[in-house]
């Protein structure tokens, strides 16, 4: 029996460059999609999926995320008093069961594998998610819930992959392949952002990650990889062929809000999923479609 998966880490150190001056003074994942901030979102996917202890990444200008899911008592009091009833409960939900949420500081953003390492205290001998909430995925069953089921399947490290374009290879984490039954696959080795003429598949890890310990060790020797940064994929490589190491094609649509175009396709695509809002979106996107490009 594989140990209980509980935990999950959520880096949100990064700079968020692509969206300035929108992150100058306040953190990427508080830019909402439709009427939620892109952080809620990761926690609610996370609690779906058993996660019941939290770790955020945090860096400089991010402690806005943090009072997110805190009690808002002086706001509580007053919706209370107006008896706004639907409103109330919309505070309670993005609210965090008191000590389910650590933070600890990156200080210094040199990478996704150095957030992880950051979390080694809260991560101790447990495997653990990992969400990178600017990666929004609408699915039926939620993405992280399909890969803990496949980690509870498997016993050992299992990410979320999605087929990209050749031509984009060198934006991603990329998978070499070995058995593949269509859904999960067989990892036998990963390769960061490679040049489309040397990528070993087009299959793409997005940001969903079931991880065992062991992957600090490595991340632990802080070696450099693609852009001089600490990988998270160069940490993971390192365990292939010492524990079972998979990925899974999930069932939903993932988009990319750290990117603009992406961001504002999950706007529509979160709003269509609304039933209150579908009938508005659905009219005036007719008139857009209408405009010559
Ligand atoms: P990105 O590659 O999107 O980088 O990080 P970024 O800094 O957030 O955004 P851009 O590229 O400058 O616009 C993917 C995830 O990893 C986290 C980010 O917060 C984001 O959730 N991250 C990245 C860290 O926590 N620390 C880092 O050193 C790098």
């Amino acid at each position: 029996m594989p140990k209980l998966l509980r935990k999950a880490v959520l880096p949100v150190a990064g700079l968020g460059t692509r969206f300035l001056p929108a992150t100058k003074a306040t953190a990427k994942e508080m830019l909402p999609v439709v009427d939620k901030p892109l952080i809620q979102y990761a926690v609610e996917e996370a609690r779906a999926a058993g996660i019941e202890q939290f770790c955020l990444v945090t860096g400089r200008g991010k402690t806005a995320l943090v009072e997110h899911f805190d009690i808002a008592f002086e706001l509580e009091a007053t919706l209370r008093e107006r008896h706004k009833t639907r409103e109330l409960q919309l505070l309670h939900d993005a609210a965090s069961e008191p000590g389910s949420i650590v933070t600890v500081r990156q200080q210094v953003p040199l990478g996704l594998g150095h957030a992880i390492w950051c979390a080694r205290a809260f991560i101790g001998d447990d495997p653990f998610a990992i969400l990178l909430p600017d990666d929004l995925v609408l699915a039926d069953t939620p993405c992280l819930k399909q890969l803990a089921d496949a980690y509870a399947e498997t016993g050992g490290n299992v990410v979320a992959v999605t087929e990209v374009p050749r031509e984009h290879t060198n934006r991603y984490g990329i998978l070499e392949i070995g058995r593949d039954d269509g859904r999960l696959v067989e990892v036998t080795g990963l390769v960061e952002k490679p040049d489309p003429a040397v990528a070993p598949s087009n299959l793409s890890i997005i940001g969903r990650y079931v991880l065992l310990p062991e992957v600090i060790t490595h991340l632990a020797r802080m070696e450099r990889g693609a852009g001089n940064e600490v990988q998270l994929t160069d940490g993971m490589a390192q365990m292939i062929g010492r524990t079972p190491f998979h990925g899974l094609r999930y069932e939903g649509r993932r988009f990319d809000c750290g990117d603009k175009v992406g961001f504002l396709e999950a706007q529509i695509a979160f709003a269509l999923a609304r039933p209150d809002l579908a009938p508005a979106i659905r009219k005036f996107l007719r008139e857009y479609a209408e405009v010559p490009a």
